[in-house]
């Protein structure tokens, strides 16, 4: 229907490692986890290597075939049911255990039988899949049901605006950021003995996978799925292992403590009053004892930029919204410049801040 211009807009799901169609423009919305579907709480697959199972359609069947081999079985197929309605049902009559994604649970839910969220698969994905840039339009498409809206994750009430507007500026775009990390960051980490670390904002973790080369066992977040699995591509491309989270800053934060916590020109065009700030200081929250916090920013836009009314804060304005109690020292405070090529040939320094913390209890 989208290659046919029925359609402008279409939320559909994509099995987890599928290729996307050439063509359109894909928006992530969310993950779909996968659930065991049982007769008891809590349950485990593990728990049912000798179980009769209830296979679904071949996409669906090679996903549950890949669940058990992680859990170290193949299932026996019992039965088979591609409608979550009849699924449900026959686990209900003791026809066999099964694997239901967790958005069709929230359709139809039987109260007579258990769904236990599998951890570490994320099975489907629901993306908004629209048609490329210039075609864009109002009519949509959400499973079978057609009608006139905005987007569908508007529609939905799923993204938040951050999310919305990154996890468009990357769908648009194949890779956006040069893979290497930020010097400056190099250089104030390059003095610290590796440990925990959490890079928020972290993008396609150009700066996670330099430090994870270095031996920090790191996290990385940000708010837009599409940059976070470009993350893990390139550690995966360099042989590191990461973690990544995705996570609006600005309503969720990951948990725990970290010997480093890096904020490197963490800018958003959508960000609201008092965001940027608001975020920084839970990120000092995250530091442990003895670790330290960096904070890299812009000092300014380009001349070329279209971002000339964006509000750069300094790192005085940094500070003073940090609030840090005197269990803190100020390790780096510097404005630095750096060669800039404008798109005309135009040759500029742009300044950038960095900030060096240190919690020394
Ligand atoms: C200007 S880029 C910088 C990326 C990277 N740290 C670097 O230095 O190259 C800002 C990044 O912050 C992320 N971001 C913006 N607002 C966010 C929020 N509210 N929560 C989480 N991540 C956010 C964006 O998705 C984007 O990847």
């Amino acid at each position: 229907m989208l290659r046919h211009g029925e359609i402008d807009v279409a939320l559909v799901f994509r099995f987890a490692g599928v290729p996307v169609d050439e063509g359109f423009r894909f928006v992530h919305i969310g993950d779909d986890p996968l659930h065991l579907i049982s007769s008891r709480p809590d349950d485990s697959v593990a728990d049912h290597s000798g179980s009769a199972w209830i296979g679904g359609c071949e996409r669906c069947q090679e996903e549950l075939d890949a669940v058990c081999r992680s859990f170290g079985f193949t299932p026996r197929i019992a039965s088979h049911g591609d409608d979550m309605v009849v699924v449900q049902a026959l686990v209900a009559d003791g026809a066999g255990v099964a694997l239901l994604p967790g958005l069709a649970l929230q359709a139809h839910r039987r109260p007579d039988v258990c769904a236990t969220e599998i951890p570490g698969f994320r099975g489907r994905s629901p993306r908004d899949l629209r048609r490329p840039a210039g075609h864009r339009g109002r009519r949509c498409c959400f499973g079978n049901v057609g009608c006139r809206s905005g987007t569908v994750a508007s529609i939905l009430g799923v993204m938040t605006t951050a999310q919305e507007f990154w996890e468009t500026f990357y769908s648009e775009r194949d890779q956006v950021w040069s893979g290497k990390p930020n010097p400056l960051l190099v250089r104030e980490a390059e003095r610290l003995t590796p440990g925990s670390a959490l890079d928020i904002g972290c993008a396609e973790g150009g700066d996670v996978v330099w430090l994870a080369k270095r031996g920090w066992r790191v996290l990385g977040v940000d708010v837009s799925q599409v940059a976070l699995d470009r993350a893990l591509k390139h550690a995966y491309d360099e042989g590191v292992e990461i973690a990544v989270e995705r996570h609006d800053l600005k309503e969720t934060f990951p948990a725990g403590e970290y010997d480093l916590v890096s904020a490197q020109f963490l800018h958003s065009p959508v960000e609201e009053d008092g965001e940027r700030n608001s975020i920084l200081k839970r990120a000092s929250e995250a530091v442990a004892p003895g670790g330290h916090l960096i904070i890299g920013g812009h000092a300014g836009a380009p001349s070329w930029s279209e971002h000339q009314d964006y509000y750069f804060p300094t790192t005085k304005d940094v500070l003073d919204h940090l609030k840090l109690a005197d269990n803190w020292i100020v390790i780096t405070d510097e404005v630095v410049g750096r060669p800039l090529v404008g798109p005309d040939g135009q040759e500029e320094t742009r300044l950038d801040n960095v900030l060096t913390l240190k919690r020394l209890y």
